[in-house]
């Protein structure tokens, strides 16, 4: 039987549009290197979500391209023709099947892309800046191809719908190409889609227009569309907690059922551009009030983790890391067993863990990013 203290964790969630979580622990966005090269999702891969579906309320996918020029990862799953339909639709109907909510990432990665993965290897972004020396330098997107790609967004949102989903997550977050036009380190244009703070939001709130348009023609009032945002950059110039509340304030505007907050540590505190030492979660709750509901996310490990973290207000929790290194983390606190949580990848068991080759070998060789690899 659950401790009671943990019953916040698993009161139910109603986004406005009416559409019920049955708990408030949502799986996060995570890439897996593991579909096939031609853009559709592996045996693999579905099993790897149907171990982790069902415990929590809703699962957000992988990262999906919505055009060919967006592709970020080898072995990303494609949304950017109508032949990945099917295989978009395999995932979500595995996500479903297990009983919980299934959220399409879309996604363009901007600057970021390994130039091998695209075509011509012609890197766009919002400017010719690239992210780091060393780098590939990026060509900047003409007006009519930032028209297009706003358009592929709303395509993409179209396949979600067709191929099931329950709604799709915006990614605006982790210096990819939403967040590139709204950084003032990528994005040094001049015309309508740059210079000003407010022309730097452009982009994203035409993005998010494009989707919520795609929703009102193909969908009904119960998709669900969130906008995942990082709320600062740490290059000069680069993005402020100043100019997120204001990106926060233009996206409250939008009636999305959802912000998800992108971060490593929940508890972070913000850098620069607020008067202001709480966690930055803290400060971006209150200020989206009750417009729109909040997702937390970062190094949430343990059942006492996620209820110091709901404690805050913040309505929703994503686990990441967590959920791959043990997928029954939402089952043993529901029956009790919190205290057999494991919160350190266990590097034999990777078959009982159900992770694919490629995620695998990328969390071995990465010493420090998953507790248990040093
Ligand atoms: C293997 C892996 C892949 C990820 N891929 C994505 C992604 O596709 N999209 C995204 O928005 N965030 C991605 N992230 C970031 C996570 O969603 C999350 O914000 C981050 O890992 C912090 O949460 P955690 O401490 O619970 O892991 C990824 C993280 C990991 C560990």
């Amino acid at each position: 039987m659950m401790n009671e203290k943990y019953a916040p964790l698993f009161k139910p969630f109603s986004f406005k549009n009416g559409v019920e979580l049955k708990n408030r622990i949502v799986m996060a966005p995570m890439t897996n290197f593991s579909s096939n090269p031609d853009g559709t999702v592996t045996d693999e891969e579905i099993r790897y979500y149907e171990r982790r579906s069902g415990g929590v309320g809703m699962v957000i996918t992988a990262c999906t391209n919505v055009t060919a020029n967006g592709k970020g990862f080898p072995g990303e799953f494609a949304g950017d023709t109508d032949e990945m339909i099917p295989s978009l639709r395999r995932l979500a109907e595995a996500i479903k099947a297990k009983g919980s909510k299934a959220i399409l990432q879309i996604f363009h990665g901007g600057r970021e892309v390994p130039p091998e993965l695209v075509p011509n290897g012609d890197v766009v972004s919002a400017s010719d800046i690239p992210s780091a020396e060393g780098k590939p330098v990026p060509r900047l997107l003409t007006t009519s191809e930032v028209e297009s790609i706003i358009r592929d967004f709303g395509e993409a949102t179209r396949r979600a719908i067709e191929a099931g989903y329950d709604g799709v997550e915006i990614h605006g977050a982790n210096g990819y190409l939403i967040q590139q036009f709204f950084s003032p380190h990528a994005n040094r244009r001049e015309d309508e889609w740059g210079g000003s703070l407010e022309k730097r939001m452009a982009f994203p709130l035409a993005v998010v227009d494009s989707v919520k348009k795609a929703v009102a023609e193909h969908a009904d009032d119960s998709f669900i569309v969130g906008y995942r945002f990082s709320p600062e950059e740490p290059e000069t110039p680069g993005i402020t907690m100043a100019d997120t509340l204001c990106l926060v304030d233009a996206l409250s505007e939008k009636e999305l059922d959802y912000l998800h907050v992108s971060l490593m540590d929940f508890w972070s505190e913000p850098r620069r551009g607020v008067d202001d030492t709480r966690p930055r979660i803290e400060i971006i709750q209150e200020r989206t009030g009750d417009r729109v509901p909040v997702i937390g996310v970062g190094s949430i490990y343990t059942a006492e983790d996620a209820l110091k973290a709901v404690q805050t207000g913040v309505p929703l929790i994503a686990l990441g890391r967590e959920l791959i290194i043990d997928p029954d983390w939402v089952q043993k606190i529901e029956q009790g067993k919190e205290t057999e949580i494991v919160t350190k990848i266990d590097k034999a068991k990777q078959k009982e863990l159900v992770v694919p080759d490629p995620l695998w070998n990328a969390i071995i060789n990465s010493p420090g990013w998953f507790p248990g690899v040093e």
